[in-house]
């Protein structure tokens, strides 16, 4: 894996069970404005013959411990914009650089993902700490609860763990912000594809709330839309709910194109790929990359967004692999 290469000072980078990782270690990367934002020789993106999700997605959110509702909102309605229409450049718009990707039938990753169920898992079923197995632990608690269980749903369902802002999990902040992988059968009963993704607003915002946080030991002041030293507000008013959004938006493209990690990735090692979203950490907008976000629009508030979904929300999301333009875009592109 090529992880050098092309994270931004931040360095989230890839990690095993193809997580949105990071290192500090990386931090010497500070000063090196690589990406590949107009850059193709050094990806070897490569499809290894495995499924993508070519099915219509249904799509059943865990929420795990403490939620504020305002927060669960913002990230219910970047889940419904995902298959809505909304104003140029939307969610969807985001989501169709995704579709790009086939399988060896030939069929396109699906455009369509439906929010089907949710579960409310506010005891804590399985403590305050999660290793990152018992993420599937969860899973199971949600499909076998009663009365309101989630669905069990092998053909086309698609999981998704949120963990409230009191909740740590296994290299968390450390070495991921989110990650994604699938159910093995013993534990769940299926084998499911499922991602994880955490609040980070108490723990790390800093880390895995970028660019609306700065990290304590970088020693440099946050990015900016313009280049400049001012902070970028969160859109939708909440750093860790904000930030999240572009680590689940970075997972569901993810899980898409390589469920069971035997699709597309680069690299040579699939304990460690480089997936189509690594390419592009800390890319948001044209020219982004090296500690610049890129160009992004920005609202009288000062709150920078490159993408619209519904009920006029709008949304930060990192951009993804274009396997045509074989660079990192995104709708709100400028060419
Ligand atoms: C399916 O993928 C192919 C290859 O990338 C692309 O040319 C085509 O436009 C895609 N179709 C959709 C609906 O995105």
């Amino acid at each position: 894996m090529q992880r050098h290469h092309y994270c931004h000072f931040l360095l989230i980078s890839c990690f095993c069970f193809s997580a949105l990782a990071l290192s500090r270690s990386h931090n010497k990367q500070f000063d090196q404005a690589l990406n590949y934002e107009g850059s193709s020789d050094l990806v070897n993106l490569e499809y290894h013959m495995g499924p993508v999700l070519a099915s219509p997605i249904k799509l059943y959110v865990i929420w795990y411990g403490h939620w504020n509702p305002t927060h669960q909102a913002t990230i219910r309605d970047f889940l419904y914009s995902l298959s809505s229409s909304s104003s140029y450049p939307s969610v969807a718009d985001w989501w169709r650089t995704v579709r790009l990707y086939t399988d060896q039938t030939g069929s396109n990753i699906t455009g369509s993902i439906v929010l089907s169920g949710e579960f409310y898992d506010s005891k804590y079923s399985h403590g305050g700490y999660l290793s990152r197995l018992a993420i599937q632990s969860v899973i199971r608690t949600a499909v076998n609860a009663y009365p309101r269980a989630l669905p069990l749903n092998p053909h086309n369902g698609l999981y998704l763990v949120l963990t409230s802002p009191d909740v740590r999990v296994q290299d968390f902040c450390r070495a991921v912000c989110g990650f994604h992988y699938f159910t093995f059968p013993n534990i769940v009963g299926v084998t499911v594809p499922y991602a994880w993704v955490g609040h980070s607003g108490t723990q790390c915002p800093g880390v895995c709330a970028y660019p609306f946080a700065w990290p304590k030991y970088s020693g440099r002041p946050p990015p900016s839309t313009n280049g400049g030293n001012n902070i970028m507000r969160a859109p939708n008013g909440d750093v860790g709910a904000d930030g999240m959004i572009s680590v689940i938006a970075h997972e569901l493209a993810e899980v898409s194109s390589n469920p069971l990690v035997n699709a597309w990735y680069a690299g040579d090692d699939p304990t460690a790929p480089t997936e189509i979203a690594d390419l592009c950490m800390g890319v948001y907008g044209t020219g982004g990359g090296g500690g610049y976000v890129g160009k992004v629009y920005r609202d009288s508030w000062g709150s920078g967004y490159n993408v619209k979904g519904v009920k006029g929300r709008r949304f930060l999301v990192q951009w993804v692999w274009n396997p045509v333009k074989k660079r990192c875009f995104g709708p709100n592109a400028a060419d």
